[in-house]
């Protein structure tokens, strides 16, 4: 990223390695694009620099690239951003669906391929298209807007400060781990209608079933039977809560489909949220642009997080569309049952929407980080307003925090959707807290989550430091139980 605003940033083109030339004849249209076999978009060549990647494979190819995925399996990427928004936008072309995919279809992938927990078919609103998604998607628009905004903003801040309270007196802390790390899951924990307790526990489970290792299916049966449970509950205690908001949705829908909707919620904030906030901390800690704001009014810290969605978008690539007929996209011929991806991060920087990208988009929204089209993400209020306060309450807490490292230190790991900072290491002036108790130890209930939500900061305030009876009905109670020292 540009650290200075007057700075001309050469565009890396970074050669990506490609696949052996496909044989197979259902490749035909991807291949005969590629002849000399298909750029890979993964491995350590794409991970090490996917802007490079995206850079050359515009110069090749223009705004629709054929690319390899994880084992071979060849795709589109959707470069330019007139070509992703048309994409996202006519599901009647473009479907969620990947029950059309052709490889799926032809049996070419392995069961165990991990592309299929990304863009397989799942039983939500993500693989849904037409009146379907409607339903549910009515389901968790209606739901999420529940939510009491000005309550919601200072639920954010109380979690927050709960989190600094944990590193403010060491001096030193890693912001990715110990804060864009937790955050966004402590909020997500209490908006779904968990108790706070389960928020860390969740980070990891979270962390876990995206691994590719033996603990995925531990922590997916961990996530699917603590909000199987949680739904039960909830038909008996309604909340405050989108559980208890989606079981009483006229969109009618099953405790099945509730409680995959309440996980579907959980996973697409939570990483995406994390990236945000690391990469919006690093940016207000290393860019002059910000650091002249706080002097001289240059740059907000609503204009920092809009910027970083331009430059870093937490999904650089967005799984997946699938063609539902023989159709032409940029000049290229794509089949019916071709997957295709959106390249969010490469549409941003398409140089026809933005010829100069060292030039800052002054809060501009234009950019493609939620999508678009009837999927645009639906909680992007939620993960701006987290974001935001995240930002101004550890600047506010620690006004001298800066990195502990040179910027050129930081380290990434990338895989074909994501690029995530490793650790943010900074250091300050160490504080004492105000009293207040550790999230870990915090037993507040549902009914405290609602009032906390709904109402003033009064509320809040009361909810946090005194300690709660935990939930009213016993054997909700002793799940909890048999949860805590099963973990
Ligand atoms: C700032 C962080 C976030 C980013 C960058 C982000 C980005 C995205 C993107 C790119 C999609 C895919 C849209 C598509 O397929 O075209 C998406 C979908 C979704 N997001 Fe987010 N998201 C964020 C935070 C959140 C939060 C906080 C929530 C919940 C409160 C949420 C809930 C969802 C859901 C439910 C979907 C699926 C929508 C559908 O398929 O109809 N996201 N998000």
């Amino acid at each position: 990223m540009s650290t200075d605003q007057t700075e001309v940033v050469p565009r890396r083109t970074t050669p990506p390695e490609v696949s052996p030339p496909p044989s197979c004849p259902a490749h035909g249209s991807y291949a005969e694009v590629a002849k000399e076999g298909l750029p890979r978009l993964y491995g350590p060549v794409a991970e090490a620099d996917p802007e490079g990647i995206y850079n050359h494979l515009r110069e090749q190819y223009g705004s629709v690239a054929p690319v390899a995925l994880n084992g071979d399996v060849p795709a589109w990427l959707v470069l330019g951003y007139r070509e992703a928004m048309d994409v996202a936008r006519t599901p009647t072309r473009f479907t969620r669906d990947a029950r059309l995919w052709t490889d799926l279809l032809q049996g070419l992938l392995p069961s165990d391929s991990p592309l299929i927990p990304m863009v397989g078919w799942r039983p939500d609103a993500v693989s849904q298209d037409g009146p379907e998604h409607r339903r549910l998607r009515s389901a968790l628009n209606d739901s999420i807007n529940r939510f009491d905004r000005l309550g919601m903003r200072r639920f954010i801040r109380h979690y927050s400060e709960q989190l600094i309270d944990g590193f403010a007196g060491d001096g030193q802390a890693d912001l990715a781990a110990q804060y864009a790390g937790y955050l966004p899951m402590m909020v997500m924990t209490r908006m779904v209608g968990l108790s706070e307790e389960y928020g860390p526990r969740l980070v990891q489970a979270s962390s876990d079933m995206v691994s590719g290792t033996e603990r995925a299916l531990t922590a997916n049966q961990f996530v699917g039977d603590t909000l199987t449970e949680l739904v039960r509950e909830r038909h008996h205690a309604p909340g405050y809560d989108l559980a208890s908001w989606l079981i009483e949705h006229e969109a009618a829908l099953n405790d099945d489909e509730v409680m995959n909707h309440l996980r579907l919620v959980m996973i697409a904030a939570n990483e995406t949220t994390t990236t945000l906030i690391a990469n919006t901390l690093r940016m207000v800690l290393t860019d002059p642009r910000f650091r002249a704001s706080l002097t001289g009014g240059l740059m907000t810290v609503p204009d920092a997080v809009e910027q970083v969605l331009w430059d870093e978008p937490p999904l650089q690539v967005c799984p997946a569309r699938f063609a539902t007929e023989d159709t032409e996209l940029a000049d290229r011929r794509i089949r019916a049952g071709d997957i295709l991806l959106l390249g969010l991060a490469a549409g941003n920087t398409d140089p026809y929407i933005r010829p100069d990208p060292a030039k800052p988009m002054e809060g501009n929204r234009a950019h493609l980080a939620f999508s678009r089209g009837p999927h645009e993400c639906p909680g992007q209020d939620i993960g701006r307003a987290i974001t935001e306060i995240a930002v101004d309450t550890l600047l506010a807490r620690l006004p001298d925090i800066r990195l502990a490292v040179p910027e050129e230190e930081l380290s990434y790991t990338s895989s074909t959707w994501a690029r995530h900072l490793d650790a943010l290491p900074v250091r300050y002036a160490p504080t004492e807290n105000q009293p207040r108790r550790p999230i870990s130890s915090a037993a507040a209930t549902a009914a405290a989550v609602s009032e906390a939500l709904a109402s003033s900061e009064e509320a809040v305030a009361a909810a946090a430091p005194a300690p709660v009876p935990p939930p009213a009905h016993s054997r909700m109670r002793a799940f909890w139980q048999r949860l805590k020292a099963w973990w």
